[in-house]
């Protein structure tokens, strides 16, 4: 199938689709004022994301990459989710299966409404005890203490985020390939689709058959991969795909997304 960025091209695919998955990247969060690691803004003093989100960094100097996270959490807490994290959240009631799978960790789909959604990279608002592995949510900026200690056992607090050269959780992995080669659509949306492993789950969809759909700024190495392209705000692009999706439902309520689900995402839009 040639390449399309043609959304009227587009709906008659999602209106057959039962299994949808979308991997979205920190593009998602760009509109909500949250900076993408690999854009200017994405500097912090002169240090470059990978010389500070890394377990070396950590070992060598805890004090320095918790400044990091600190004015990062602070920079987050009080953005918004964009258009993008609200129609993603609209779709888990569209589909008649939907996951969201997340590299972000600034928790703006959560705060969206999301619920069926993996975040592959963690959470900047979970910090966990280097000693005992024990998980807190902790949603205090600035914080009062950095580096922060475990309330339980004192040992020394980590940000519950994934760091260059760490593996991911492996069952959150497993699971975020198994829903990747069972669907029949998969969106890849504001992610350069470079940060392994979690580039490699919109491959293996579309090696499994899937429909790929990329929504960008600009072309990644997915770019030839996909059978449709959007370049441009994801913000604006993924309201357009929804209110066309809308449209077509509303014509034809004998779609195979269902009837009910139709009446409940038109219940939920208005
Ligand atoms: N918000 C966050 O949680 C956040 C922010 C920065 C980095 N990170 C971490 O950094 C790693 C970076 O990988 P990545 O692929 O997620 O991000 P990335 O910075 O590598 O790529 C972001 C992509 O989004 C595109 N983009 C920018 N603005 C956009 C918009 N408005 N609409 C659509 N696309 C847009 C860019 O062109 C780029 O290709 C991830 O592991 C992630 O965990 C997370
Ligand atoms: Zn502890």
């Amino acid at each position: 199938m040639k390449s399309s960025s043609s959304i009227e091209d587009l709906i008659p695919h999602l209106l057959q689709a039962k299994k949808v998955v979308v991997l979205t990247g920190a593009g998602v969060s760009a509109e909500s004022g949250i900076p993408t690691f690999r854009g200017r803004d994405g500097l912090w003093k002169k240090y470059r994301a990978e010389e500070l989100a890394t377990p070396y960094a950590f070992i060598s100097n805890p004090r320095l990459v918790w400044e990091w996270y600190d004015w990062r959490r602070q920079l987050i807490a009080d953005k918004q989710p964009n258009p993008a994290h609200l129609t993603l959240a609209k779709w888990e009631n569209i589909f008649p299966s939907f996951w969201l799978i997340t590299q972000n960790i600034d928790g703006l789909h959560q705060q969206a409404g999301s619920r069926r959604l993996l975040e592959l990279h963690g959470n900047i608002w979970k910090m966990r005890c280097v000693d005992e592995g024990t998980v807190f949510e902790n949603r205090t900026t600035p914080l009062p203490e950095i580096p922060p200690h475990c309330p339980d056992c004192g040992g020394l607090l980590r940000p519950h985020v994934v760091w260059f050269g760490e593996s991911l959780d492996s069952a959150l992995l497993s699971e975020a390939f198994r829903l990747s080669h069972e669907c029949e659509v998969m969106f890849s949306i504001g992610t350069s689709a470079i940060v392994q492993p979690a580039a490699s789950l919109p491959v293996a969809a579309a090696e499994n058959g899937a429909l790929l759909i990329e929504i960008n700024a600009e072309p990644t190495p997915l770019a030839s991969v996909a059978q449709f392209n959007f370049y441009g705000r994801a913000g604006e692009i993924l309201p357009q795909i929804h209110q066309a999706l809308l449209q077509a439902l509303e014509k034809n309520s004998s779609a195979s997304l269902g009837k009910n689900r139709t009446t409940k995402a038109r219940k939920t839009e208005k």
